[in-house]
């Protein structure tokens, strides 16, 4: 009998470690023979701890299943797949799972991610072992023609970036893995190293095939110990397995990997700020030019990638550019991660291909919001991402669509906000964020964010508020236009859009009634 406790970190924060316990605990007492296996999340986060139990080959899902649960689940004999009030049916068939399109997530919460053996039946190393028998430049053609844009925000296509790193001379050359995964409402990056870290270091050794790399690291967030963990215990299977090491799959190719901790800055998840991180000094933005690709790690030519860039190669030199290709819209090519957070009913990682208006997301998926309350705001794509109405709900998640309106998809974060919001309070937070994270590097980040949020007091105040309105504006225009790097120049999109789209949050009814009065 094989039964599934998730040992993500999200699962084990609403006590999956305790629910696990209980049924071994439970079992034991009633004489039944288990095989505990801890998976991955299958990203249906309100369900967690989700039990799933495999009854003939089909996997059944029970959850919520807290610790008290556990002896009900064995009356009702949920080994056998037996309904119970926390049952949900065949998991493969919870709509919320069933409608995705999961390419970089296919194994999560599927296989055993301590197990290499179970990722390999579970097709991976598959992309490997295409790539072994190609030249670089043919890897890098497939990953260009596959449209893979970057996922860790700026979208910009990895095969144009492996190409400068593939053309770039260097006696060295690294492949970085940007885990840092920083921004409000995001997860994908550590629910894909802690379900099947294997998949992110396949990746990244396909990446060193393409570039001539043959030292690899992962720079991970230090809030991420599971994934800690779990990555390292993959990277010690995949060396043992000659995986990884100086001789891969003994075609005298060269390719080793290190997972190293950040500090917790959000800066170091900028790629200059992250190298300089990695080089032990503090995290501060580089000039560019150079680019990294040309000059990074120890000035080095390095690719630095996110996880879930790496993470979606194999498939697409397993089945090809054309595949992945097929999935998308416009020059949105592929599946994107979503993940859904904040004020929502059925919070979780919805991969789906690009294309899918917001409203579909929020309302097919999410169910709407936690509190039953109409969903008012929207903030798409991180700390830096604006806010958007419901008259904007219907925008294809798309990265030119969401341009389009001064908004940016990011590295797939949403999180809702329900009519009790104050979107003057989020103007604020966000600008008071960018003070914070701020690497003070530049002027209009360092000085500006700060006064902005002295202006954004004093309008909230009420004090000369047409003036002040007109210095906020002006602030940001300088921000976007004149800071180095992309907190300062995009920490106008949250302010700007909660200002334009629900101006009359800045305006406290008690100042507008005595106004009127
Ligand atoms: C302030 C700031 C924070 C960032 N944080 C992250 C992060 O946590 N993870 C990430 O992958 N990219 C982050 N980025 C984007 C990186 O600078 C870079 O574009 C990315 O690592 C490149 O990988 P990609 O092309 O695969 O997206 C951040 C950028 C800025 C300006
Ligand atoms: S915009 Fe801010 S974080 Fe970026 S370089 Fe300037 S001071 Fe540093």
């Amino acid at each position: 009998m094989k039964i599934y406790v998730p040992r993500d970190a999200a699962a084990l924060g609403v006590g999956a470690d305790q629910t696990a316990e209980g049924i071994v605990a439970e079992a034991r007492r009633r004489g039944i023979a288990i095989e505990l296996i801890r998976n991955g999340s299958r990203g249906l986060l309100w369900l967690e701890p989700l039990v799933e139990v495999d009854v003939g080959g089909t996997r059944m899902a029970y959850g919520p299943v807290q610790a008290q649960d556990v002896a009900g689940l064995f009356d009702a004999d949920f080994a056998s797949g037996k309904p119970h009030a926390l049952s949900h049916g065949a998991t493969a068939e919870v709509p919320y799972l069933k409608k995705q399109e999961r390419l970089t997530f296919a194994r999560v919460g599927i296989t055993d991610p301590r197990s290499l053996e179970d990722y390999k039946e579970h097709g991976g190393y598959r992309g490997l072992a295409a790539a072994l028998t190609q030249k670089p430049a043919d890897i890098v053609a497939s990953v260009t023609a596959s449209g893979l844009r970057g996922r860790g925000g700026a979208a910009f296509p990895a095969g144009i970036k492996w190409k400068t790193v593939l053309s770039t001379p260097g006696a060295q050359k690294y492949i970085v893995c940007n885990a840092d995964e920083g921004d409000s409402g995001t997860y994908s990056d550590r629910m894909l190293m802690e379900g099947d870290p294997f998949v992110l270091i396949e990746g990244m050794t396909i990446a060193g095939l393409a570039t001539g790399a043959t030292q690899g690291y992962i720079y991970l967030r230090w809030e991420y110990p599971q994934a800690k963990t779990a990555l390292e215990a993959a990277i010690a299977a995949a060396a043992t397995a000659g995986f990884l090491g100086q001789n891969i799959q003994g075609s005298g190719k060269a390719f080793e990997l290190e997972v190293r901790m950040g500090a917790g800055a959000y800066i170091c998840g900028e790629e200059t700020s992250l190298l300089e991180s990695l080089e032990g000094k503090r995290g501060q933005v580089r000039f560019k030019p150079p680019l990294p690709a040309i000059e990074g790690l120890w000035g080095k030519p390095t690719v630095i990638n996110n996880v879930i860039t790496f993470a979606s190669v194999p498939i697409i030199l397993d089945r090809g550019a054309e595949f992945y290709q097929h999935f998308g819209m416009g020059r949105s090519r592929g599946t994107l991660p979503m993940q859904l957070a904040g004020n929502i009913k059925q919070g979780g990682l919805v991969e789906i291909a690009f294309g899918m208006t917001l409203r579909e997301l929020l309302y097919d998926f999410g169910g709407g919001s936690f509190s039953g309350r109409p969903i008012r705001a929207v903030q798409v794509g991180g700390p830096l991402g604006a806010y958007h109405p419901e008259s904007q709900f219907d925008t294809p998640l798309d990265y030119e669509a969401f341009a389009a309106i001064k908004g940016m998809l990011g590295h797939g974060g949403i999180v809702a906000f329900d009519d009790s919001v104050d979107m003057a309070a989020q103007a604020r937070y966000a600008m008071e964020f960018c003070a914070i994270e701020s690497c003070g590097k530049c002027t209009p980040c360092r000085i500006g964010s700060t006064r902005g949020v002295e202006v954004i007091d004093r309008l909230i105040a009420g004090e000369n508020s047409a003036q002040q309105e007109a210095i906020l504006r002006d602030l940001c225009e300088t921000l976007t236009y004149g800071s180095l790097c992309a907190l300062g120049g995009l920490t106008p999109y949250p302010v700007i859009s909660a200002l334009n789209h629900f101006p009359q949050d800045f305006v406290k009814p008690s100042r507008a009634s005595s106004a009127a009065g």
